[in-house]
C-alpha cells in the first residue's frame, strides 16, 4: 500500500517505467533517466499518473464530460483528452494561442487532440489569465446541456494530481536503491512547468525518507521562476495535507529549485538547447522535447559546467512532451 489514504486510482499509465544509464555524461557525472515517457504512448509522460487520480475521481462523480486549459501544444491537454475517451468520455480543452480567429495547424499534439475528437475552445493569451472562469463557464454550458462536467485544473496540478508523483516517488525510491547512499548522493531532477510533478516528488521524498539515503530532489524551472514556483508546490502540498494528513510535513527550504534556465522564455528555443537535444540523441538514441525535458536537461548540463557538484549523481525524469518535437520542425532542422 502506498499509503492509508491515497484516493481511488484508475490505471491508465505502463508503469513502474524503465530507469537506465546513460552514456551521456558531463565531466564525471553519472545520469540516470527515469523513462516516464514510456508510461504510454497516446497517454505519454507524467500527465498520465496525475491523471489515474483525477481521472478516478470524475468516474466516481459518473461525469459525462472532462474540461482542462493548456498551450496550444498542452501535453496534458492531449494525455486528458485521450484518457477521457478512454474511459468513455468527452473532452473539452481550452487552449491558448496568438490568435483565435486563426488556430494553429493540426501538428503535434494539436493533430491528436483533433484525431480523439476533443471539443477545442481556442482563447487568446490575455484571456488565459481568466482561464478559472473559462473552465467554469464551459462547465455550466455542459451542465445546461444534460452533461456532468468534470475540470481538471492547468497540468492536473493540485493535491489529488500530485498523488501521482508520491507514488513515482515510491518507484524511483525502488530504482536507486542499488544507486543512491548517503556516500554518493542523486538528485532527482525534473521539468517544473506547474509545480504538480514537483509537489508529488517532494511530497514522496519526505514520506519516505530519502534525504537518509543521499536522494535529494530539485525542479529546473521552464517558465516563472523559483519564488513563484516554492509557493505553487507548497500551495499544492498544503493542500494534499489539509484533505488527506499525509505527513510529509513539506517546509519551502525543502524545495530545491533551480532557476534561471527559462532562456527565451516558455516554448522558446535557444539554439543551444535544441543542440543539447540532438546531442542525447546521438548518445543515447533518446528524445527529449523542446518546451520541457530539453530545456531542464539543458539546465542541468549548464549547472553542472558551472559546478561539477552540484547534484552528485543525476537521475533525471523524462516527463515525456515528444509530440510537442513535431510541431517545431524548422528549428530543429537548423541544428541538425
Ligand atoms: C513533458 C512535460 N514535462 C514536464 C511538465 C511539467 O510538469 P508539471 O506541470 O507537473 O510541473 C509538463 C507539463 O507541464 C510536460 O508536459
Amino acid at each position: 500500500m502506498l499509503h492509508p489514504r491515497e484516493p481511488t486510482r484508475v490505471p491508465l499509465a505502463n508503469q513502474p517505467t524503465r530507469m537506465h544509464a546513460l552514456r551521456f555524461a558531463v565531466g564525471n557525472t553519472k545520469f540516470w533517466l527515469k523513462r516516464d515517457d514510456h508510461t504510454g504512448s497516446e497517454l505519454m509522460g507524467n500527465k498520465v499518473r496525475k491523471l489515474e487520480y483525477l481521472m478516478a475521481e470524475a468516474s466516481l462523480q459518473e461525469a459525462t464530460h472532462v474540461i482542462t486549459c493548456g498551450g496550444e501544444q498542452s501535453n496534458h491537454a492531449r494525455a486528458t483528452a485521450f484518457a477521457a475517451t478512454q474511459l468513455g468520455m468527452k473532452s473539452h480543452l481550452i487552449l491558448r494561442c496568438d490568435d483565435p480567429a486563426n488556430p494553429p495547424a493540426a501538428t503535434g499534439n494539436i493533430l491528436l487532440d483533433r484525431l480523439v475528437g476533443a471539443q477545442i475552445q481556442w482563447i487568446t493569451r490575455p484571456a488565459w489569465r481568466d482561464r478559472n472562469r473559462l473552465l467554469a463557464e464551459a462547465a455550466e454550458r455542459i451542465r445546461a446541456e444534460g452533461g456532468t462536467p468534470y475540470i481538471v485544473p492547468e497540468g492536473g496540478s493540485n493535491a489529488l494530481g500530485s498523488w501521482g508523483y508520491i507514488r513515482a516517488m515510491r518507484e524511483l525510491a525502488d530504482d536507486l536503491a542499488t544507486i543512491a547512499s548517503p556516500a554518493a548522493p542523486v538528485t532527482v531532477v525534473y521539468a517544473c512547468g506547474s509545480g504538480g510533478t514537483g509537489a508529488g516528488l517532494v511530497m514522496g521524498a519526505k514520506l519516505f525518507r530519502l534525504a537518509d539515503r543521499g536522494i535529494r530532489v530539485a525542479g529546473v524551472n521552464v517558465c516563472d521562476d523559483r519564488d513563484y514556483f516554492i509557493n505553487a508546490i507548497m500551495t499544492i502540498c498544503n493542500d494534499a495535507e489539509a484533505r488527506w494528513q499525509i505527513g510529509a510535513n513539506v517546509k519551502p527550504e525543502d524545495i530545491d529549485m533551480v532557476d534561471g534556465h527559462v532562456g527565451l522564455g516558455y516554448a522558446k528555443s535557444r539554439p543551444e538547447e535544441l543542440a543539447t537535444i540532438r546531442d542525447v540523441c546521438r548518445s543515447d538514441g533518446v528524445v527529449l522535447d523542446p518546451v520541457y525535458t530539453g530545456k531542464a536537461f539543458h539546465g542541468v548540463v549548464t549547472e553542472l559546467r558551472k559546478d561539477p557538484n552540484r547534484f552528485g549523481s543525476v537521475c533525471f525524469i523524462h516527463t515525456g512532451g515528444m509530440f510537442g518535437l513535431f510541431a517545431a520542425p524548422e528549428a530543429l532542422s537548423k541544428i541538425l
